[in-house]
Formats: C-alpha cells, structure tokens, sequence
C-alpha cells in the first residue's frame, strides 16, 4: 500500500495574533481536513490571542485530575516540565502524553482538535509523533474491516490516568462528568466521510468481548495503526503553534531530556460533536 502518512502543512506567513476573518477561518479548516495537522510556524502570541484563535472554532475544555494553570484562564493549561519557582523537573504533567491517544476519547464529546503553542522546545527529543488513523483503517484487510465494522468500544479515563504520576485524585464531580464513553471503533469523519479506526490508551475494552478478548483486538488494531508507515513526526520550533485533528489521528509525546531541557507548550483542547 502507498497510502502516505498525513503530512503537515507548514505555514508560514500566516499571523494568528489577529482576528481571524471567516475565510481564513474555513481556509483553516479546509487545510485541517486535507492534511489532519497544521503548523503554524514563527507565531508570538499572548495567552488570550492563543485562546482566541482556538476559541473561533469552538468550546474549550479543561483537563481531568490534571494540575491545571489555574489563572486567568481555565480552559488553556502548560504542557511542562518546568516547576513554578523554575527548576527543571519530570514535571507534572510531562509525561502523560507518552502513549498513543486521541484527546478526551473518553468525553461523549471528544475533542475535535487540539492546539499546542510551543513557548520552549527541547534541542533534541521531545517530539509530538502523528498516526494516521484513516490510512490504517483503510490499509486493513477486508475481513477485519467486516469484523470491526460495527464494534463499540468504551473510553475511560480512569483506565490511563487513574493512580499515574502526574494526576491528582479525581474530585467527586470530575467523576460524575466523566463516566465512561462508548464510541463506534470505526468512526466516519463529519467533514470528509472518511473512516477511520478510533483507538486512544483511553479505550478500555470492547463492548459484548470479553475482556481479554477485547483487549488483544485493541491491542492488535493499535499495534497496526501506529506502525511507521502511518506516523508522521513534528519536530518542535519555538513559536510554533501545531493544531491537529483528533478525530482520525492518534499522538504521542516523545521523551527528551526533562532534567536539563526546558519543554513548555500551551494547550487548548476544541470539543467535537459524538463520534459515528
Ligand atoms: C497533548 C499531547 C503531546 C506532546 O497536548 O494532547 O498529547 O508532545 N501532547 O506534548
Ligand atoms: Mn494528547
């Protein structure tokens, strides 16, 4: 097969420090849904410039029994390894990231997509690694294709977050906002009517399987969809601002050096509509 990987398209000239018209607004979109990941390169932007551009293409959604920014604004956080009074460090939430997912899979909305602004990049590592799930999907035999095809698999968060460094307990409404989520395993994109496979280290098991039965089928497709073909890396320059879309890519963090290199990106996370 020579289904390429999703490229990311690189832009330069664009500035997104000021408003956003609606046509660059549907020209972003456009770009989004061809190519799955934008970066825009060179970007010097404030927290509430940032959260805007975000904000144009819809709600925001904070983290789970994650230690959040907590300042002015709610719905963007730091991706850091650094600590508040500047010492380098494994960083709370640095390292959550390391397996495969796609964002909040465990909302009944998940997120559509997410933006990350790179504030301080590492000088090697520390890369943001892109699978793409609907060249997989469409790479499977069309007997697992027939297989899968009308599978539901439930998404948790407590199944990769809970007791992991680097999240606090849960409160009691976190819990009650957050139950479990059940989503088609093969999901059909609402802009390009393409399909995918819809995989996150959120995905628990599969509904009707047994548990270890489910299990190995997530573990196989997963094993399938993240091989090298389909997976694009993003190597970080400060300034960048990289937005992707959740819906048919999965992403990882790669390791770098957290005790000498400073890695900080801000992140807003977009929320979709239920996934079919
Ligand atoms: C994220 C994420 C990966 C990275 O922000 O959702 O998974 O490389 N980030 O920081
Ligand atoms: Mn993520």
């Amino acid at each position: 097969m020579n289904e390429l990987p999703s490229t990311v398209a690189e832009v330069f000239e664009s500035d997104l420090s000021v408003p956003l018209s609606q046509e660059f607004r549907a020209q972003t979109l456009n770009t989004l849904h061809t190519h799955k990941i934008i970066c825009y390169r060179g970007q010097n932007l404030t927290d509430t410039q940032f959260r805007d551009f975000a904000l144009s293409f819809g709600k925001l959604e904070p983290r789970i029994a994650a230690f959040d920014r907590g300042e002015q604004f709610q719905d963007l956080h730091l991706m850091t390894n650094v600590a508040p009074d500047g010492s380098l460090s494994a960083g709370h939430q640095d390292t959550a990231n390391r397996g495969w997912h796609s964002d909040k899979s465990y909302k009944q909305k998940p997120s559509m997509t997410t933006l990350l602004y790179a504030l301080a990049v590492p000088s090697t590592g520390g890369e943001t690694e892109f699978a793409n799930m609907t060249a997989a999907y469409t790479d499977l035999s069309k007997a697992t294709k027939i297989l899968i095809a009308e599978l539901k698999v439930i998404h948790h968060w407590e199944f990769a977050y809970d007791g992991k460094p680097g999240f606090r307990e849960a409160t009691k409404e976190e819990k009650r906002a957050n139950p479990p989520a059940i989503h088609p395993l093969v999901r059909t994109h609402p802009a390009t009517g393409e399909k995918s496979l819809y995989l996150s280290y959120f995905a628990a098991d599969i509904v009707g399987m047994p548990d270890s039965k489910g299990r190995e089928l997530l573990d196989e497709l997963t094993a399938h969809a993240t091989a090298t073909r389909f997976v694009t890396t993003h190597n970080w320059q400060k300034g960048d601002v990289v937005m992707w879309d959740n819906r048919c890519l999965m992403h990882r963090g790669r390791p770098y050096d957290h005790r000498t290199q400073p890695r900080t990106l801000m992140r807003a996370v977009v929320q979709g509509e239920p996934p079919v």
